[in-house]
């Protein structure tokens, strides 16, 4: 948690500095700050060692789950729909359950029902890394599904520690030979990339000469990956994700798409605020910086949301407004139509509560999902607004 301590000082100034030279009108005390929602997906080794549903093909595994509601019979295809839901969000950011090392576990029934429930709410998902057989496990979810769902695949590159960029790759390349292109939409290597190298490293600026250095680290690994690709004679869009204020120029002009975590709660604006903070800070600090880049990047919103929860009663509120599903709600009415008729392409922050995140971090860590860590969706009513 202390890199976010840091990871924000620095992004408040360097965010400052940025609408003083653009002159931007009255962000005024609006804090421009960045956001880390670490999604530490973590190290190790291994697959996942619980097959218990590793036979997918005979139908006979998927309906096992005595809690499911949502599928009927064995046919993961042929579920019932939840007449709350409705395909208004552009993309969701997901973690697939036990998709962290080392434990891993990750079933292929419980991606197929997040598969079924996050259908009726996008036609996109991203993931943040290719451990734990998850790349596989999400498109043979998709496939078995048959829903209308491109994943973006990922790779959770980590500065000094090329096993599990290897590790990650090889993976990634294995379920794109096993399930083909049809379902993915790009491949991101690097989540937060930058940001970890110059908090590890003492550097402040992701353009400075230590951000230029992780920079070159992270450009090697995307250049592998698009070798890999072209090795298979694939043409797929490659990206990368950083927190809002970490991307490092030189790494954008190397990618097709930008990735960008945008949270108004640690920057400490009311809910009533948060929407507009959000689009503000994206378009100064992310689409008209990459404008100006010779490639001009795709830039996207990897992440924005609102924690529902504390674990802490230090976090319980952000010096502006309480993490709160009332708060969320807010958010979710402001943000999700506006950001639509904009064209804003953006991955809500997230599918539903992660544990393992709570554990590890406390605080709001682990509660900002839209559904609750066993997948029931909390008190919110979902706009009905089509994403583009
Ligand atoms: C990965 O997931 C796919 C799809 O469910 C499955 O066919 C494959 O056996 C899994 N691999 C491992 C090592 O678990
Ligand atoms: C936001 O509020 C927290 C808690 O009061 C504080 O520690 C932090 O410095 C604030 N951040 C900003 C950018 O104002």
């Amino acid at each position: 948690m202390s890199e976010y301590q840091s990871g924000m000082a620095a992004a408040l100034e360097k965010s400052n500095a940025r609408s003083r030279r653009a002159k931007k009108i009255v962000l005024g005390s609006v804090v421009a700050l960045v956001v880390i929602v670490a999604l530490a997906v973590g190290l190790g080794v291994g697959l996942s060692r619980n097959k218990s549903s590793s036979s997918s093909s005979s139908g006979s595994s998927g309906a096992s789950n005595p809690e499911s509601d949502s599928s009927v019979g064995d046919d993961p295809s042929n579920f019932e729909k939840d007449d709350r839901l409705h395909q208004s969000f552009y993309g969701i950011a997901y973690t697939p359950e036990g998709s962290i090392m080392p434990d891993c576990g990750a079933k292929l029934e419980d991606v197929i029902k997040d598969i079924q429930l996050m259908s009726q709410l996008t036609k996109r998902v991203r993931l943040y890394g290719a451990d734990c057989n998850q790349s596989a496990l999400v498109l043979e979810a998709i496939q078995q599904t048959k829903v209308d769902m491109q994943v973006y695949l990922a790779n959770y590159d980590v500065p000094g520690d090329s096993d599990a960029y290897t590790r990650q790759r090889d993976a990634l390349k294995e379920a794109i030979q096993t399930y083909g292109t049809d379902h993915i939409a790009g491949v991101t290597v690097g989540n937060e990339y930058i940001l970890n190298y110059l908090n590890d490293n003492g550097g402040t600026d992701p353009n400075d000469a230590i951000g230029n250095a992780g920079g070159k680290l992270l450009i090697a690994d995307i250049d592998d990956t698009k070798q890999m690709l072209s090795d298979l004679g694939v043409d797929l869009p490659v990206g990368n994700s950083d927190a809002g204020s970490y991307f490092n120029n030189e790494v954008l002009e190397n990618v097709d798409y930008g990735m960008s975590n945008v949270h108004a709660w640690f920057a400490n604006t009311t809910a009533d605020d948060a929407a507009d903070w959000v689009f503000s800070f994206f378009e100064e600090t992310n689409v008209e910086p990459a404008s100006e880049l010779s490639n001009s990047p795709q830039m996207y919103i990897a992440e924005t949301g609102w924690p529902t929860k504390s674990s802490d009663a230090a976090n319980a509120n952000n010096g502006a407004s309480d993490a709160s599903e009332a708060n969320l709600q807010i958010f979710i009415d402001d943000f999700v139509c506006q950001a639509n008729s904009n064209n804003i392409g953006y991955f809500f922050f997230e599918f539903f509560d992660e544990e393992w995140k709570d554990a590890q971090y406390g605080g709001v860590e682990g509660w900002w999902g839209l559904f609750t860590a066993d997948r029931q969706l909390k008190d919110l009513t979902i706009p009905d607004c089509a994403a583009p």
